[in-house]
C-alpha cells in the first residue's frame, strides 16, 4: 500500500468503472447541464440517488440554486454528449430538450433519463454532494450504457 496523493487518487479511482451521467437544470429559461459520474443510488424507500459537483465548477451556482434537475444516464451512442457537457461552454443546440414534469431539461435518445428533486445540499470536501429524491423516470432496454473505465470510454 502506498500514501496517498491527488495523482494515485485519481489512477485508482479510475479502476472503478462506471456510467455516465449529464445532469441538468434550468434557471431563468436557460440550461445548465454537466457530465458526471459520480452519480449512485442511495434509497429504496423513498426513492433517492446522489451525485456530487466540484465546488469550483462553472456551473455551480446554477446548481445550487435549482429546485429540480434531470438525471441523463447516457447509452453507448452518446459519447459525443459526454465530452460536450464536460466543457464550461456546452453546445445546446444540437440537442431537442424534452421538458418534464418540473420543466426539467430531459435530453432524449438515454438509456434513461430521471426527474428529481433536490433536497439536500451537503458540502464536503472540495465537492457538493446533491441528494436527490426521484419522481418520475423511464428506461430503455434496447439501448447499452456508455461506461467509463480507466479514463476511457467503452
Ligand atoms: C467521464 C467524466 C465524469 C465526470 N464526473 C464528474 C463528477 O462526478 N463531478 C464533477 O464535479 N465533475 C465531473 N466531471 C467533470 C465535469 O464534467 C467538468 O469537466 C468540470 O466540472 C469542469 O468544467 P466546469 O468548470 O465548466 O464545470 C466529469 C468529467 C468526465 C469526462
Amino acid at each position: 500500500m502506498k500514501k496517498v496523493n491527488i495523482n494515485n487518487f485519481k489512477k485508482t479511482l479510475s479502476k472503478f468503472p462506471t456510467g455516465i451521467t449529464v445532469v441538468c437544470v434550468k434557471n431563468n429559461n436557460k440550461i445548465y447541464g454537466k457530465t458526471v459520474n459520480s452519480f449512485n443510488s442511495l434509497s429504496l424507500n423513498p426513492p433517492m440517488v446522489l451525485f456530487s459537483l466540484g465546488n469550483r465548477s462553472s456551473s455551480i451556482n446554477q446548481f445550487s440554486k435549482a429546485k429540480f434537475l434531470s438525471i441523463n444516464i447516457l447509452s453507448s451512442k452518446q459519447k459525443k454528449l459526454s465530452d460536450n457537457f464536460a466543457s464550461s461552454e456546452p453546445k445546446l443546440n444540437m440537442i431537442n430538450f424534452i421538458e418534464g414534469k418540473n420543466k426539467t431539461s430531459i435530453i432524449p435518445g438515454c438509456i434513461a433519463n430521471l426527474e428529481c428533486k433536490i433536497i439536500d445540499k451537503i458540502k464536503k470536501g472540495d465537492h457538493l454532494i446533491f441528494v436527490c429524491k426521484i419522481i418520475e423516470l423511464q428506461s430503455d432496454d434496447k439501448l447499452k450504457p456508455l461506461i467509463y473505465f480507466n479514463s476511457k470510454y467503452f
